[in-house]
C-alpha cells in the first residue's frame, strides 16, 4: 500500500472518465478522523436525514442473511444513494454474532464500501463498526434533542443494555452537551453493568452513576431511557413503567412489547424500514393491522410537521439508514484524504482495457 496525493485522488475521484483509486481506511483511521466531532457528526446526520426526507437519496430495505445453525447471527447488508454535497453510494455489510462477546470480542462487524458516483467504480472500503456505532449514536443524540425541545429537558438517563452502542450514545450525548445529574445502568451481565460503570467513572463524568439489578427501577428513575440489548423479543411489558412520561431511545428495537408503543407517541427514521424485521414497531401493525399508531418520523418533527407532546412517553425507534452510514463514511474518506494518510491499493483494478 502506498500513500497517496491528495490532489491527484480528490479529482480521480470526481473525474467520471477515470478509474479511481482503490483506497482502503483502518479503523484507526476512522477512529482518528471522527475523534472529538460529535457536534459536527450530529450536525451531518441530521442534514442527512433532511436530505432522505426530501427525496435525494435511494435507501432499498436492508438485506438480513441469517443462519439455520447459528439463530442468534445475522449478518445485514445496507445498500444506499446519497445526494447532496456528500454524491456517493455504497453498502455496508454488518455482521452481528452475539456470542462474541463471551469470548471478548465485539459483536458487531463491519465494513463500508463506497462507490463513485460517476463511474460507479468501488473507491474505498472503511472498517466500519465505528461509523456505525457513530451514526446510531448520533442519530440518537439528534432525537434526545429534537424530541425534548417542547418538553421538560431530561436530568436522568438510562441506560438499558450497556456494551459498545450505550458508550457510544452516551459520549455522544456528553459531546453534545447534555450533563444530568444522574446516569443510570441496567444489565443482565454484571460484567457489562461494571464494565460500563468503569467507562463512565472514567469519562470525568459529574453525574451520580447508579447500576440497578431491575428494568423496572432503573426506567421509573429515568426521564431519558436508552434502550441498546440484544434482546431479540419484548422483555418490557408494564405500561405503568412509563407513567411519568420518559422519551425513549429504541435503539435496540425489539425490547418493548406492543402495548407500550400503543400507550406512547411514536417516532421512526423510516416507516418503511422500520416496520420489518419484527421490531416493535413491526409488531404493533401485526397486532393492529395498521400504521396509525405511528406520529412520524424524526424528520416530520424538524421539519415542524409534527409536534411532539409532553404528556405520554415518547418513543423514537430507528432502524438505521444507510444513507447515514454513506453520509459519515465519505466525511470519514475526506478527512483521511485532506490529511495525505489515504492507503490506495495499486493495480487494485487491473483489467482496464476493453481488448486486452
Ligand atoms: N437502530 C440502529 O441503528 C442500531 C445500530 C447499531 C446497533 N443497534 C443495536 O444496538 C444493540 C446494542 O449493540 P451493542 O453493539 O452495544 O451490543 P453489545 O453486545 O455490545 O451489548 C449489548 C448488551 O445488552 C445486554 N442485554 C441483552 N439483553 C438484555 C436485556 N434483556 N436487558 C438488559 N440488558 C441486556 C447484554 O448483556 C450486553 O451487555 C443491538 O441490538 C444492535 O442491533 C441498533
Amino acid at each position: 500500500m502506498t500513500p497517496i496525493d491528495p490532489t491527484s485522488a480528490s479529482s480521480a475521484v470526481t473525474d467520471p472518465l477515470s478509474v479511481p483509486p482503490f483506497a482502503v481506511i483502518s479503523g484507526a483511521q476512522v477512529q482518528r478522523a471522527l475523534q472529538g466531532q460529535e457536534k459536527e457528526i450530529v450536525e451531518l446526520v441530521e442534514a442527512t436525514y433532511r436530505l432522505h426526507g426530501a427525496g435525494d437519496s435511494v435507501n432499498p430495505p436492508s438485506y438480513f442473511l441469517r443462519f439455520p445453525d447459528r439463530p442468534s447471527s445475522r449478518i445485514i447488508a445496507l445498500p444506499a444513494s446519497l445526494g447532496g454535497p456528500a454524491r456517493v453510494d455504497g453498502l455496508k455489510w454488518v455482521s452481528s454474532f452475539p456470542e462474541n462477546v463471551a469470548s471478548g470480542i465485539p459483536r458487531a462487524s463491519a465494513v463500508l464500501i463506497l462507490n463513485d458516483h460517476d463511474t460507479g467504480y468501488p473507491f474505498a472500503c472503511l472498517e466500519a463498526s465505528i461509523i456505525s456505532a457513530t451514526r446510531t449514536a448520533a442519530s440518537a443524540a439528534l432525537a434526545a434533542d429534537w424530541l425534548s425541545r417542547g418538553r421538560q429537558r431530561p436530568t436522568r438517563v438510562g441506560f438499558v443494555g450497556v456494551g459498545l452502542i450505550a458508550r457510544y450514545i452516551h459520549s455522544f450525548l456528553a459531546g453534545t452537551g447534555w450533563s444530568f445529574d444522574e446516569l443510570g445502568v441496567h444489565d443482565l451481565s454484571v460484567d457489562s453493568a461494571a464494565g460500563f460503570r468503569g467507562y463512565l467513572e472514567q469519562s470525568g463524568t459529574a453525574s451520580q452513576v447508579s447500576v440497578y439489578d431491575s428494568a423496572e427501577e432503573l426506567i421509573r428513575s429515568s426521564d431519558l431511557v436508552v434502550f441498546a440489548t440484544v434482546a431479540a423479543e419484548p422483555h418490557v411489558s408494564d405500561v405503568s413503567w412509563f407513567e411519568h412520561d420518559p422519551l425513549v431511545l429504541h435503539v435496540s428495537l425489539r425490547d418493548l412489547a406492543p402495548e407500550i408503543l400503543l400507550a406512547s407517541t411514536n417516532f421512526v427514521d423510516d416507516v418503511d424500514h422500520c416496520l420489518k424485521a419484527n421490531t416493535s414497531p413491526h409488531l404493533v401493525e401485526q397486532l393492529t393491522g395498521n400504521r396509525d399508531f405511528l406520529a412520524g418520523t424524526l424528520n416530520d418533527v424538524m421539519a415542524g410537521r409534527v409536534e411532539v407532546p409532553a404528556d405520554c412517553p415518547v418513543i423514537f425507534s430507528p432502524f438505521g439508514l444507510g444513507v447515514l452510514d454513506l453520509a459519515v463514511g465519505k466525511n470519514v474518506y475526506d478527512a483521511v484524504l485532506s490529511s495525505g494518510d489515504l492507503h490506495v491499493i495499486d493495480d487494485f483494478f487491473h483489467e482496464q482495457r476493453r481488448y486486452g
